[in-house]
């Protein structure tokens, strides 16, 4: 419903939920002098000159960030509706993020949605040319536009930017705004599942080269970790330590049971051990006692990796809770709440995954 509620003579941007003429829930951030979120009774269908609407009460101190107006020099006639996210991706199908975030969604009553949204990439640059148009709250970008969308936006963060890649999208003082969640998701799914796995760690050993690892790299270089990445194609490890610096190192994979000695964690973000490929062939009999060992790896949820190590008395990580926390920080932007990573959550993603993988 498209909504323009009078204040005192002043438009506020706002939303309704119910029929003109009953006590309904009315969402503006706005209203006189005061901030906050306020229901009251929507006395017309608003949209006639003048609106009118009669605010009754204060049900919040404070109004989510997507009901802050997008534009601040646009003050006539904003026209705010519920909260609308979206995953972007090409395909889209298979993203879990709906169910993800449509159980949050549930979960704390919020009106709102979040959208698979499937944009070819010869088709992006028309979706930013509508993007306050259609009334976009923000969204997650997935494969292949974490890099290309970053020309559209008005800014991005310091992780995106030294990752080289976004994934959420959300408004920030009228302004367009690109960040990277993976590194976030990674440490929260770490800390989560082997609390206090870094007290006293020094060293990181992280296996891969690719985009997972370049999230790992810079989580564990932000946590003080020194990181030795190991790859089958050395020069592309070598390549990646020197973009980060920070005392990074990059070695080809016979260089890992070296180091497996002095690890404190032990990371794969290679593909290898995902159902389908061929196994992680890793000899952990080096590894120091007392490491963790995780995968980003999630299909499947025990990977050989992890079997082995939790047969060797190492605590083990699997990587779908990798997946569940990267979402945290876009849910909190777009509607305004912290979401919590539940067990519940966990469940449904993993009876998800078991239907419609078989072996899985
Ligand atoms: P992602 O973005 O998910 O990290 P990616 O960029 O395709 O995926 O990276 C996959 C990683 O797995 C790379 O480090 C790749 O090594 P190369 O750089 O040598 O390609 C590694 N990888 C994939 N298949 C592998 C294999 N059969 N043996 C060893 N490493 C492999």
């Amino acid at each position: 419903m498209r909504l323009l509620i009078d204040h005192g003579g002043r438009p506020s941007p706002g939303g309704s939920l119910g029929e003109p003429g009953f006590p309904t829930l009315l969402l503006t951030p706005d209203p006189g002098n005061a901030r906050g979120v306020y229901a009251g009774t929507l006395s017309s269908n608003v949209v006639d000159d003048p609106p009118a609407v009669m605010v009754f009460a204060r049900v919040a101190a404070h109004p989510p960030s997507w009901m802050r107006r997008p534009d601040p020099d646009d003050t006539q006639g904003e026209v705010m509706t519920a909260p609308r996210a979206f995953v972007l991706g090409h395909p889209i199908a298979h993203s879990r993020s709906p169910m993800l975030h449509g159980y949050w969604l549930e979960r704390y009553g919020i009106a709102g949605s979040y959208e698979p949204v499937d944009v070819a990439p010869a088709d992006l640059g028309a979706f930013f040319g509508s993007f306050r148009e259609t009334g976009w709250t923000g969204g997650n970008v997935t494969v292949p536009h974490k890099l290309a969308v970053i020309e559209h936006l008005d800014r991005i963060d310091e992780a995106a930017a030294k990752l080289g890649a976004v994934n959420t999208i959300w408004w920030e003082d009228g302004r367009l705004v690109g960040g990277n969640t993976d590194w976030t998701g990674f440490l929260g799914n770490l800390d989560e599942l082997a609390p206090g796995w870094d007290r006293d760690a020094e060293r990181a050993v992280v296996l891969g080269a690719g985009g997972a690892a370049r999230a790992a790299a810079y989580a564990l270089g932000e946590r003080g970790l020194s990181v030795a990445l190991c790859n089958r194609t050395a020069s592309t490890a070598e390549e990646l330590a020197a973009h980060f610096g920070g005392g990074m190192t990059g070695h080809p994979m016979d260089a890992v049971a070296g180091l497996l000695a002095e690890a404190d964690l032990l990371v794969n973000t290679t593909s290898l051990g995902m159902l389908g490929k061929p196994p992680l062939d890793v000899d952990l009999s080096s590894l120091k006692p007392g490491a963790t060992v995780y995968d980003v790896v999630y299909v499947p949820l025990e990977t050989g990796l992890l079997k082995a190590a939790r047969a060797r008395g190492h605590r083990t990580v699997d990587g779908l809770g990798m997946l569940l926390h990267q979402a945290v920080d876009g849910f909190r932007h777009w509607f305004g709440q912290t979401p919590e990573v539940t067990r519940e959550l966990r469940s449904l993603l993993i009876d998800d995954i078991r239907a419609k993988t078989p072996g899985a």
